[in-house]
């Protein structure tokens, strides 16, 4: 069965103090609990959110102790700040790590007793018949979390942190709301490495083992928008109307690969990223115009990135490149992201090599490798490693 799902209302280009009452005065909300990193709790904007709240009348308090790619135990922990707040909604103000937690919080509001590692997509979780509404508002434009069915958390296991990934359509947030002058603050390298993850999302998601024609159209739209305004908001971190659509495209990527699979190039990086520390997007990064040449050699992987090529030379007007791994080569010295790990990090070849056979091994075992348009053997993806230094 094909079933796709999506966030019931996206809010596009707007002021977020200002869509946040709305939709919460439209589900008669009475109290939310914000869930947030303590990070951001000092923004202006974070502060103008908290002032729309208080002059509505509507009760809030905020949960700011998340951490990057957070526990299993946040669940419990963002449920119980919602029970005493007394809330009827959640509100996620940041990345992925914060938006999962938040969707973590609101499962275990209407299910405490709920182990996370068992959500799977037809176990009732009771969150969509409840009365807690759920609301993204993302800070980056890279994970797409607003819109994906996925949590990912993590637990200690017997070889150190391991990654929990489970995924239902009851956690898909009911609302995603966008506001570009948010991103607008990030860092110049957050911009690029969640820009660049936006990428993976779109192209891993085009050649995905899961694909289907609608996800097929947000992935290709999603990457154009990355190829022709990415470059654009690196230059002009104020540049707004780029913004708005780099957000946009973050979400509709995470529309398009929750509804068709990711692949390799995240297989390998997250595995990879854990040993070396860096950050995922940037990874991801590094690992994309590799796995995309690797993915050459299936003929309906090779048609569909030939389709975007085509697209991004005759439709956004980029010059005629031999491959797409060309354009994204282009893209990468455009914008300063390195395609090399030793250009990422200062590991030594040796100390590399050595990682790389236990990352290949690792990546066989991500459950996005099955998406790929080609299942790699552990030389293959020792090959692809090697390649990458
Ligand atoms: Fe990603």
């Amino acid at each position: 069965m094909v079933m796709l799902g999506f966030p019931r209302r996206i809010i596009y280009n707007e002021d977020a103090p200002r869509a946040l009452l709305e939709l919460l005065s439209h589900r008669g909300s009475k109290a939310v609990l914000i869930v947030t990193d303590n990070r951001l709790v000092s923004a202006s904007w974070f502060k103008d959110i908290l002032e729309a709240l208080s002059g509505s009348g509507i009760r809030y308090c905020v949960y700011s102790n998340v951490e990057p790619e957070p526990g299993m135990e946040v669940g419990d922990q963002v449920a119980s700040a919602a029970r005493k707040c007394g809330a009827d909604a959640i509100i996620a103000v940041g990345g992925g790590s914060v938006i999962d937690a938040a969707k973590a919080g609101a499962v275990k509001l209407v299910n405490p007793s709920i182990r996370l590692d068992s959500i799977a997509p037809f176990v009732d979780l009771g969150l969509e018949g409840s009365r807690i509404t759920l609301v993204a508002i993302p800070t980056t434009s890279g994970s797409g979390s607003d819109a994906s069915y996925g949590i990912v958390l993590s637990r200690i296991g017997e070889s150190g942190r391991e990654k929990v990934a489970v995924g239902s359509y009851e956690v898909i947030p009911y609302a995603s709301i966008l506001d570009p002058s948010i991103p607008a603050g990030m860092p110049r390298s957050l911009t690029i490495a969640t820009g660049v993850d936006v990428l993976a999302h779109s192209l891993e998601s085009l050649v995905s083992t899961g694909s289907n024609p609608l996800s097929d159209a947000l992935a290709v739209k999603a990457a154009e928008i990355v190829f022709t305004r990415l470059p654009r908001i690196v230059e002009d971190p104020g540049d707004l109307e780029a913004r708005a659509e780099m957000h946009l495209a973050a979400t509709m990527a995470g529309m398009a690969f929750t509804n068709s699979g990711l692949g390799l190039a995240h297989a390998i990086a997250h595995p990879l990223g854990a040993r070396l520390g860096t950050h995922h997007g940037a990874t991801v990064g590094v690992v994309l115009p590799h796995v995309v040449r690797f993915n050459y050699s299936n003929s309906q992987a090779r048609a569909k990135y030939e389709y975007l090529k085509s697209i991004l030379e005759a439709v956004a007007g980029l010059p005629r490149r031999e491959t797409l791994v060309s354009h994204i080569e282009w893209l990468y010295d455009r914008i300063g992201q390195p395609y090399r790990i030793s250009k990422l990090t200062g590991i030594s070849r040796e100390e590399y090599l050595e990682v790389s056979r236990i990352v290949a091994e690792e990546a066989l075992r991500d459950p996005d490798i099955a998406f790929n348009p080609i299942i790699p053997t552990p030389e293959e993806i020792e090959g692809i490693l090697r390649s990458m230094y």
